[in-house]
């Protein structure tokens, strides 16, 4: 069985929190060890100008986001890493595939219809009202992007399936239109990306503003894990696990074991301030060795450019071969290209024709090998041109009393004859 190819893409426009972490990238990087997988992974910095005006924070995210993967120990020889602005193929693809869209799919995109939404419940004349073309086909860019490697496996978020959808839809429609070239893709869903709380309890998300980075320094983490909110139960009252932003993200970076005293010390009634102390530590201790590689990297800007380059030319591999044929099945080609198929039926007739032949020059061997005694004997004879008229007389009697089958056999040999005689017979 061929591997089965996992991709995903980290729009460029924040910094990387510990949400991203232990729902995406952790996940992620996991996936990129298990030989049964083939992986790409890219910074998707065209979607960031979607939603992002402000190039140097676009600048910044890649850097940070493409840091902060290397420094997690994403081995660039297992995957293919790399962002998407390298990848020529995949804005020509893209074009390709809004020519495959109807207009009425991309209406029905969850991030364009909030923003209707939100312009009528504004009372607003125009429903398109900062509407950019971008936000609205981009659903579109992210199909090129995942077909352009004929991945199987989509990880995303909840907020993203529909995006996987389409780009099942268009890929679809453009095997039926063109050519069968892409791989109908699948949304991969973990549950648990969706339960990392940030520090107000809230799931963790830049829109709520409550997130912790994750390669913040000691006493900035310490200071953030100081800020999530508990409620009022004094040291030494039991406390409830379960309903604890501390114990939950404890427990994202726990094992088992670790997991279990850390309850027991909540139902012991843990104070608060002790339970934050530990928390802090316990994430500091797992975060220090890869902050300390993370900012390394961070000041090399170079040696994080080499290797995104070196990913580039890894996924462009793929894309390139798979691009040309996409072209070519769309009509996009040099004017001197030979159709493949009609390539393939001109060398079957060629083949057919050759093969004819030579089943005729054997027939015409196996007869005159029967006649040569009759043909030595004309050439025996004293007068060669009347044996040669004789031969032929008897043959043309010969024919003109059989029935229809041997008739053929005998008329082949008279033609035969007629063929090896004609000299003589002139
Ligand atoms: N749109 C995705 C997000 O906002 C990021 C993304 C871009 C992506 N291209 C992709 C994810 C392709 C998966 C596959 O999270």
């Amino acid at each position: 069985m061929s591997k089965k190819t996992v991709l995903t893409g980290i729009t460029t426009t924040g910094t990387p929190h510990v949400g991203n972490y232990l729902g995406a990238i952790k996940p992620a990087i996991d996936a990129s060890t298990n030989p049964d997988f083939s992986s790409f992974y890219f910074l998707a910095d065209y979607h960031a100008l979607i939603k992002c005006h402000d190039p140097e924070r676009v600048a910044r995210s890649s850097r940070e986001i493409a840091a902060t993967w290397l420094a997690l120990g994403l081995d660039t020889d297992k995957t293919t890493f790399y962002r998407q602005s390298d990848i020529h193929e995949i804005p020509e693809l893209t074009w390709i595939l809004t020519c495959m869209c109807s207009k009425g799919l991309m209406n029905r995109a969850h991030a364009y219809k909030a923003s209707v939404d939100a312009n009528r419940d504004a009372g607003k004349q125009d429903l398109d009202d900062g509407v950019t073309m971008g936000l609205f086909s981009y659903p579109i860019l992210m199909a090129a992007d995942i077909l352009m490697f004929n991945a199987d496996i989509i990880p995303v978020g909840k907020d993203q399936i529909q995006h996987i959808e389409m780009a099942r839809d268009v890929a679809g429609r453009f095997n039926h239109t063109y050519e069968q070239l892409f791989t109908l893709p699948e949304a991969l869903v973990d549950e648990q990306t969706q339960l990392i709380p940030g520090l107000d309890g809230r799931k963790m998300s830049k829109s709520y503003d409550n997130t912790i980075p994750l390669f913040c320094s000691a006493d900035e983490l310490r200071k953030l894990i100081n800020q999530i909110v508990t409620d009022t139960k004094a040291p030494g009252e039991p406390k409830d696990p379960d309903n604890s932003t501390l114990f939950q993200l404890y427990s994202c970076f726990a094992e088992e074991a670790e997991q279990q005293q850390m309850r027991d010390k909540f139902l012991n009634g843990i104070g608060w301030g002790d339970a934050k102390k530990e928390l802090f530590e316990f994430m500091d201790a797992k975060l220090s060795a890869p902050r300390a590689l993370y900012n390394e990297l961070m000041a090399s800007p170079a040696d994080v450019e080499a290797i995104l380059e070196k990913g580039a030319a890894k996924a462009r591999e793929t894309s390139a071969p798979l691009l040309e044929k996409v072209r070519i099945a769309a009509g996009i080609r040099p004017l001197t290209h030979v159709a493949t198929a009609a390539k393939e039926e001109k060398k079957k007739k060629e083949v057919s024709e050759e093969a004819l032949a030579r089943a005729e020059a054997g027939r015409r061997r196996a007869i005159l090998m029967q006649l040569k005694p009759q043909l030595d004997e004309v050439q025996a004879a004293d007068d060669k041109s009347a044996a040669a008229q004789a031969l032929i007389s008897s043959k043309e009697e010969e024919v003109a009393g059989l029935k229809k089958k041997a008739k053929q056999k005998a008329q082949n040999e008279l033609d035969l004859l007629r063929e090896e005689l004609a000299d003589l017979l002139a």
